[in-house]
Parts: C-alpha cells; structure tokens; sequence
C-alpha cells in the first residue's frame, strides 16, 4: 500500500476527513490536448521506462488467485473463445466477433437494442478498456464510450498517451444496452461473455483497464467496492489488470479525479515498463506530469 493510500485509508477509517495532498490531476476539460498530444506524439528522448516498472507492485489479485491463474493469457483463453480466434489474428477475426455480435439473439436484450456495441480500436493495442455496457448514445450510433462519459475516457487515456485509434481497444462486458441502463441480468451477462473472452483471445492486450464496478465484478468476480478495488493492481488470465473508477462516477463527483489520475499513472508506469516504444512516445509526456 502506498504511503498516500495508507494516510487516505487512516483517515477514512478514523473519519478525519484527512486526505493526502496530491498533485492536480491531468484530464480536465481544461487540459490542453494539443500540448498532449504533441508529447505523446513527439521526437521524444528515450527515457528508461523500466525504471518505473518497479514500483508497481502485483500487490492485488491474492484473494482471487484461485480462479485467476498466472499463466499467461494465450495459454488458458481456449475455454471460453473460439478456438478460431487466435491471438494476433488481426481485424478479420475482430470484425468476424462484431459480426456475431450484431447478429445475436442470445438474450432478450436483443429485443430492444437499437445497435449492438461490439468494441471498437487498435488492432494490436496496448490496453484493452473495459466498461459496463451500453448507454443511449452507445447504443443509438453502435460505438463504446460517445457519450459525455466517452468524452472524458478519450481525455483520460490521451492525458498518459493512449487512444483508442491508435493504441487502445474500448470494449464492454455487455454488448447490448439494458433498458433505462439499469444493470445487466446475470443471464444476459453470462449470454454475452463468451463475446468479450473472444476478443480478449483475439486482442492479447499487454494490459487490461476495467472503469467502473460492473467490469472488474463480472471478470474477477469480485464483490468489493470499486472504492477499495482501484488503483490494485489485479490478474485475469495472467494479464494485469486495473480497476479504476468509471467516468460516469468522474463527472458526477470531480472529487474522485485525483484517484482516478493516480490510477492512470499507475498504469502508464507499467506500461512504458512493458513496451519500449510507448516509454520512448511518452517520455516527455511523463517527465512533464511526474508520472
Ligand atoms: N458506459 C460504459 O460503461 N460503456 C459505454 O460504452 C458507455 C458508457
């Protein structure tokens, strides 16, 4: 446990109120996207991500290890995806999953869709993201995350070099919206999963990020809160995955940004651990915000 969250937890826990100080978080609707991306994008000086690696530790996951094996994703995925969907198999298979998507009766949620929304982003990305299911705007133009929400995921990502045009794929556990958005049935969600266990077979992301509850729930199958869940780093077929807060709860409460950004760090830290060209793009990037 960080030295923050361990003063954030005392004081929780004591009803201090006390909260650590942290440096302002960096997606706002104030941040300057162009200065962003021009770090992210640029000549960047190759800065050793390694040196970030290291303190992130694999501190969650313990208490789901059981059903969470660390074997690594490609070893283990057969079970729930097609065994056609091999890892790496490049858009045909992703189109061919969104074709079965867009075709599926498999749950009543069919009945009142306007569109399925299978996922949409890099082919070969850095991170898949996570969310719950479907909104309005979601489910009226067939695209994850269009919605105010969407908009400020985009600024979430951007604000640590991520973009699902580029790096990212945005997909949900359920595909379907739920009426009123009300939570899925567990019928529906366990109709849908086998679609989202084949695009993660098909994405073979380095790295997983869940936003909000439902995501790290229907995967780890979990029923602590998202409050506790964030910013521990769990495990889903050997992946590294991260809870953080959904973006819809970001704008309800700008209070929860600061955490949500030292998620983001978090993440961009393993990362640029992970991947030499995403240290080398972002290098100036995390120089800049002390990442
Ligand atoms: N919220 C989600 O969880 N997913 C979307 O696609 C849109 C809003």
């Amino acid at each position: 446990m960080s030295a923050a969250h361990f003063l954030d937890t005392a004081g929780a826990f004591l009803k201090t109120g006390y909260r650590y100080e942290r440096e302002p978080y960096n997606f706002t609707d104030d941040t300057d996207d162009e200065e962003i991306s021009a770090a992210a994008a640029g000549d960047c000086e190759d800065e050793d991500g390694a040196a970030y690696a290291g303190d992130v530790a694999e501190t969650g996951g313990a208490a789901y290890a059981g059903d969470v094996a660390e074997t690594g994703y490609c070893a283990d995925a057969g079970d729930a995806a097609d065994d056609s969907d091999a890892a790496d198999a490049g858009a045909g298979v992703l189109e061919a999953i969104a074709a079965d998507i867009r075709a599926c009766t498999g749950c009543g949620l069919c009945a009142t869709r306007i569109n399925a929304v299978p996922g949409e982003g890099a082919e070969k990305p850095l991170v898949l993201v996570v969310g719950e299911g479907p909104g309005a705007d979601e489910d009226a133009s067939g695209r994850p995350f269009v919605g105010p929400a969407g908009q400020l995921l985009d600024k979430m990502l951007l604000a640590i070099g991520l973009d699902r045009k580029k790096n990212c794929f945005i997909a949900n556990v359920i595909k379907c919206r739920p009426p009123k958005n009300r939570d899925p049935y567990p019928d529906e969600a366990a109709a849908c999963f086998p679609f989202f266990e084949r695009q993660l077979a098909a994405l073979n992301p380095p790295l997983i990020l869940t936003v909000g509850k439902i995501p790290v729930k229907t995967l780890l199958g979990t029923d602590e809160g998202i409050t506790r869940l964030r910013g521990n780093w769990k495990s889903y077929h050997g992946i590294p995955l991260l809870p953080t807060f959904h973006p819809s709860y970001l704008l309800r409460d700008e209070s929860q940004k600061q955490f949500a950004w030292e998620d983001l760090k978090s993440l961009c830290r393993r990362l640029a651990g992970i991947d030499a060209d995403y240290a080398a793009e972002t290098a100036e990037l995390r120089k800049a915000r002390n990442i």
